[in-house]
């Protein structure tokens, strides 16, 4: 087999996650490990003869997961049982630093349980975005936000995100794919 190549696949509807997986193979590329983007869609595919790994970057929206995000376990279940695999969960509630424990954040947890994804776990915080949001999302997440102490201002645009957890999160995943040992 040539070089490992790392499958970065990216869900979300307003940029983050994509934003977050091009920070990510950035760092992957440092490590000297280069890979593939690819959005997350009904048709997502690893291709076993190409791709050592994959990272998956995605959003939570109105408590749930892309169901892609599950299509792409389902269709790779025995793959991703052998291969390095790397999930980053987006989501606003993740702006509490300690509701980043995956084992906490409960939209990841039930992806988890639901998807039977067996790879690594880091929740991250996204962005919230008043001005770019339709009139129905923005009442919403007022309200989720009125819930939850966060900010109401319809004006506000704030990124959570933080990136050295997201620099560190793709470090500590290309250790690991480098030193998976790779099939002839
Ligand atoms: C319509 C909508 C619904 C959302 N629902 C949730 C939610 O249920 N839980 C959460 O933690 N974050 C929620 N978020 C926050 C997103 O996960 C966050 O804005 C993220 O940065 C979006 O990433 P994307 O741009 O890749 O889609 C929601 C955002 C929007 C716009």
């Amino acid at each position: 087999m040539s070089e490992a190549r790392v499958l970065v696949v990216h869900g979300g509807r307003f940029g983050q996650s994509a934003k977050i997986a091009a920070a990510m193979r950035r760092t992957l590329g440092e490590k000297g490990l280069p890979s593939d983007l690819a959005p997350l869609t009904a048709r997502t595919a690893i291709d076993p003869s190409a791709h050592a790994a994959v990272l998956l970057v995605t959003s939570v929206r109105y408590g749930h997961f892309d169901k892609n995000a599950y299509r792409l376990v389902e269709r790779n279940r025995s793959w991703l049982e052998t291969h390095p695999a790397q999930l980053v969960t987006v989501s606003l509630t993740a702006r509490k630093p300690e509701k980043r424990d995956p084992q906490v954040h409960s939209y990841t947890k039930k992806f988890l349980d639901k998807s039977g994804w067996k790879g690594r776990v880091a929740v991250v915080a996204g962005a919230l975005e008043y001005p770019r949001y339709n009139l129905l999302d923005r009442s919403m997440i007022q309200l989720i936000m009125r819930i939850t102490d966060g900010p109401t201002d319809p004006s506000a645009a704030i990124e959570y995100t933080d990136w050295d957890q997201v620099a560190e999160t793709a470090q500590s995943f290309a250790e690991l794919v480098s030193n998976h040992p790779r099939e002839q």
